[in-house]
């Protein structure tokens, strides 16, 4: 059932190529220069007119729901709000007929999420689902929707739902950036072929894994983390440290990387292990000179660098190098180690990998 790995969750993340290749099937059709999703096409107007889009999600999806904002903000100039489910539904949100809620759900049953839609389809919005269980619970609920065709994710660390979701996302916000004529045809072309190539470069970041292994041994005992990324790889950071404290048990932390001088930097000392996303797009000097701030507190970096990196190299502790590619498609490069190193990290320490204590698949209750 595992396919030769130990658990469902390496399993998972080496599903990855695999998966983005089924979310693409029969949508991203380079050749003819298109991008299908029936979805989108049956509730265009609904989309071109909408006044903003609000993105509810929890955990792992809302990250996801954070790089898409990122995405479809700058490739689409459509304003997007991300919310915690939870506090959304609270909070006697402002919505009108004129917002399009997109929910994002692996599981499709999370009970906020689902509250969440019910609450903005009363007040007239229109609810466009991205969920990966067909014909779960959300998936039935929105008007409308795109499945994210992961496969069954068991292990309770969201991997592949996770990078399969931002697939998904990037296809809507790039078929509406072509749509409201944001995008010339030439560019949108560029991000047919650029996205056509990603299964392959996901590949390349896995054949990280055995030095991941290695530096997993090094900080294995760590007992706080600190993940840091900016614009696109902001949301990642913040994925990662989820994923360490999911199934390690490490307490860890994501930031803005600029926000690190806003008071986090007073936690660095050499026992603080820091992992920055410096991928060479991504305001990569901004970057450097955070990580010149970190090594004079002689905090350790861990870097996940463009591959042939030379800068962020001579600074960092240790680098971890992905292929190159836009910067909106880093996330799903730079997701890849950060995986992995929660996965061996967890494993060293004995952890249950695939169902980490007091947590569930689904959460179904609020
Ligand atoms: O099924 P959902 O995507 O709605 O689940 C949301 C969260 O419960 C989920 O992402 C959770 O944070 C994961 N365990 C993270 O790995």
């Amino acid at each position: 059932e595992k396919g030769g790995y130990d658990h469902f969750m390496l399993k998972e993340i080496y599903e990855q190529p695999r998966a983005i290749k089924d979310t693409y099937r029969g949508r991203l059709l380079a050749d003819q220069g298109l991008i299908k999703m029936s979805g989108i096409d049956q509730n265009l107007e609904k989309f071109l007119n909408a006044n903003r889009i609000i993105i509810v999600a929890c955990g792992t999806s809302w990250h996801a729901g954070l790089v898409a904002e990122y995405i479809f903000e700058d490739l689409a100039r459509i304003s997007v709000e991300v919310e915690y489910a939870s506090e959304f539904r609270y909070r006697n949100p402002v919505i009108t007929d004129k917002d399009v809620l997109i929910a994002i759900s692996q599981s499709g049953e999370t009970a906020d999420t689902l509250a969440a839609i019910k609450l903005a389809k009363e007040k007239g919005a229109f609810v466009f689902g991205v969920c990966n269980v067909v014909g779960s619970s959300i998936a039935r609920e929105t008007d409308a929707g795109a499945y994210t065709h992961a496969g069954p994710e068991i292990g309770v660390a969201s991997t592949k739902a996770f990078t399969t979701q931002i697939t998904v996302l990037t296809l809507m916000a790039l078929k509406l950036a072509k749509e409201k004529g944001v995008f010339s045809e030439s560019r949108f072309h560029e991000y047919l072929t650029e996205l056509e190539t990603i299964p392959a470069k996901v590949e390349k970041a896995l054949l990280a894994n055995p030095l991941v292994e290695i530096i997993a041994d090094v900080y294995k005992d760590s007992t706080n983390c600190l993940y840091l990324g900016r614009g696109y790889n902001f949301p990642v950071a913040l994925e990662g440290a989820l994923k360490l404290k999911e199934i390690s048990y490490i307490h860890a932390e994501g930031y803005p990387a600029a926000e690190m001088k806003h008071g986090p930097i007073a936690l660095i000392d050499e026992q603080m292990p820091v992992i920055v996303i410096a991928t060479k797009k991504g305001h990569y000097e901004k970057v450097v000179s955070n990580i010149q701030e970190i090594k004079s507190r002689k905090g350790k970096i861990i870097a996940i660098v463009t591959q042939g990196d030379e800068q962020v190299t001579e600074l960092a502790d240790h680098v971890i190098e992905v292929p190159e590619t836009f910067e909106s498609l880093t996330p799903l490069l730079t997701t890849i180690p950060l995986q992995l190193l929660s996965y061996h990290i967890a494993v060293m320490r004995g952890c249950n990998v695939d169902q980490p204590r007091n947590l569930a698949k689904s959460v179904t209750v609020e």
